[in-house]
């Protein structure tokens, strides 16, 4: 039925000039997603037939990153003639049997959610309106198309600020850039848009004006909550609506049972997933795909990208991506768990501890100082404080092998590639380079040689030498009393 069909035009060819940036405008990210990735996940959640982005600043770049993310978005180019206008016009040439509505959105505004926009979609469809706007009533409409309506309160045209005239401009209801169209009406009155404006371009929010003059009627739907027209043209307007697309994200958690301790400091990604009863602790920041059980205790200070964290886990003052974190495990404060870590259950990975490519099997602990590359450690196994695995020769990274419950001394280098048979022992200070045997003990390090009286006869008038003769002399004392 043609009154239940959509399409959905995400507006995305402009320069974002403001930003100033390499980076095009949409492809900035907060929250672990572009701005228009934004806008797509929300449009891929309204049940739309058609789902196309309109492309030109930057074409390539901005195509590839949207085609990555959602492949069933159309990619349409715009020409060179310039404007919003324009650009709806060539989506909807590329989508010629199309007769629905057409929700249009724009790449820079990311905080529209999809109950929100499924309402207004209902709304211009209740109202039976040819077309229906969006609009905000706010504090500073500067920049903004501001909405002038006629003597019955209906809405009558759009008028850009760069057009407006003094008293037009001092109006405080906004055009938010969020439309629903009839898409007959468009194909009907946007050829006739010219570009004889301030900006020389074909402006969509023309259209209202064509449409009521042919004696249609144009809707407007006034959002009580403003923050979702915000759109960002700079980055200051990145940054606050970063913010408040977080603040959104932080009460959905805490909502669902987190304990989130200071959702000004706590930062988390869409995409990140939290179990009830996880707590976070201040200046904390869950990014990307990141999953925690519950019950999981991670902050102060920390950063997890990409990571799985079990339950009951403790992560303190720490930064670890692309880690697994087993259930009960403990990490930090101040560990470094780079890409491919693996920690068991009830394992440790503790105080300025960097690890890397490495699973560390359950119970067993990391627990001090210590660089772990490339490794495999059993079950139950405790590295003594320093434990350094040298991994690298120049030319290619080599493993080392650790087995169930081994126990190793402090300040041992592993020269790999090296294995450690179940239930070794080394000695302090080892630089273990061949293979230990399961329940042995290895030791590398000479039998120590006492070089009597060595200071005194070397370092005669220094301090040293003074204290080892008082050392003497009290010695002798002892021995004649
Ligand atoms: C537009 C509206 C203005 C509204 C404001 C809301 C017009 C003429 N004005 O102004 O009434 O208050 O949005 O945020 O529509 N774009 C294209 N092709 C173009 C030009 C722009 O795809 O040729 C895209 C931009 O990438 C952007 C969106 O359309 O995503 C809006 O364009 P922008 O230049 O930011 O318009 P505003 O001046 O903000
Ligand atoms: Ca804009």
């Amino acid at each position: 039925m043609t009154e239940n069909r959509l399409a959905i035009i995400v507006l995305a060819a402009g320069q974002g000039t403001r930003m100033k940036s390499k980076l095009p405008k949409v492809l900035h990210p907060i929250a672990g997603r572009s701005l228009v990735g934004h806008v797509l996940t929300t449009a891929s959640h309204l049940g739309a037939e058609h789902i196309e982005v309109v492309v030109r600043h930057e074409r390539d770049q901005v195509a590839g990153a949207i085609v990555e993310q959602f492949p069933d978005a159309v990619i349409v180019d715009q020409d060179e003639i310039p404007g919003t206008g324009r650009a709806v016009e060539v989506a909807l040439d590329a989508i010629p049997d199309f007769d629905g509505d057409v929700l249009v959105l724009s790449g820079d505004c990311p905080l529209a959610d999809a109950v929100t926009l499924s309402a207004f979609v209902d709304e211009h469809r209740a109202a039976g309106a040819a077309a229906t706007l969006m609009t905000a009533v706010v504090d500073d409409p500067s920049g903004y198309g501001r909405v002038i309506r006629d003597g019955a309160g209906g809405v009558d045209r759009i008028v850009e600020q760069k057009d407006a005239t003094t008293e037009e401009a001092a109006i405080a209801e906004i055009n938010a850039g969020m439309y629903v169209f009839r898409a007959s009406a468009l194909r009907e009155h946007l050829p006739a848009v010219g570009v004889d404006n301030a900006q020389g371009e074909k402006y969509l929010t023309d259209i209202p004006g064509l449409l009521r003059g042919a004696g249609q009627r144009v809707a407007a739907s006034v959002v009580s909550d403003v923050t979702v027209t915000f759109g960002v043209n700079d980055r200051a307007q990145l940054a606050e609506v970063g913010r408040l697309l977080n603040a959104r994200i932080v009460r959905r958690w805490q909502l669902e049972g987190v304990t989130i301790v200071d959702p000004a400091t706590t930062w988390i990604d869409d995409d990140a997933k939290l179990a009830p009863d996880v707590t976070l602790m201040p200046n904390t920041y869950i990014a990307g795909a990141t999953v925690v059980e519950s019950g999981a205790m991670i902050g102060p200070d920390t950063s997890l990208v990409d990571c799985e964290v079990g339950q009951d886990a403790v992560i303190r003052r720490s930064d670890a991506t692309l880690a697994v974190i087993g259930a009960g495990a403990n990490v930090g404060p101040f560990a470094y768990v780079r890409p491919g870590t693996v920690l068991g259950a009830k394992g440790k990975i503790g105080t300025f501890v960097e690890t890397k490519n490495s699973q560390i099997g359950a119970g067993s602990k990391v627990p001090h100082l210590s660089y772990i590359g490339d490794t495999t450690i059993g079950d139950r196994v405790n590295l003594g404080a320093g434990a350094i695995t040298a991994n690298y020769d120049d030319i290619a990274k080599h493993r080392t092998e650790i087995g169930d419950e081994v126990h190793t001394g402090s300040h041992n280098v592993f020269v790999a590639p090296v294995r450690i048979g179940d239930g070794a022992k080394t000695g302090a200070g080892a630089v273990v380079r061949k293979d230990v045997p399961p329940g042995a003990l290895a030791l590398s390090v000479a039998p120590q040689r006492n070089v009597e009286g060595w200071v005194e006869k070397n370092r005669a008038g220094t301090g040293a030498a003074a204290a080892a003769v008082r050392a003497g002399e009290a010695a002798n004392r002892e021995t004649a009393e």
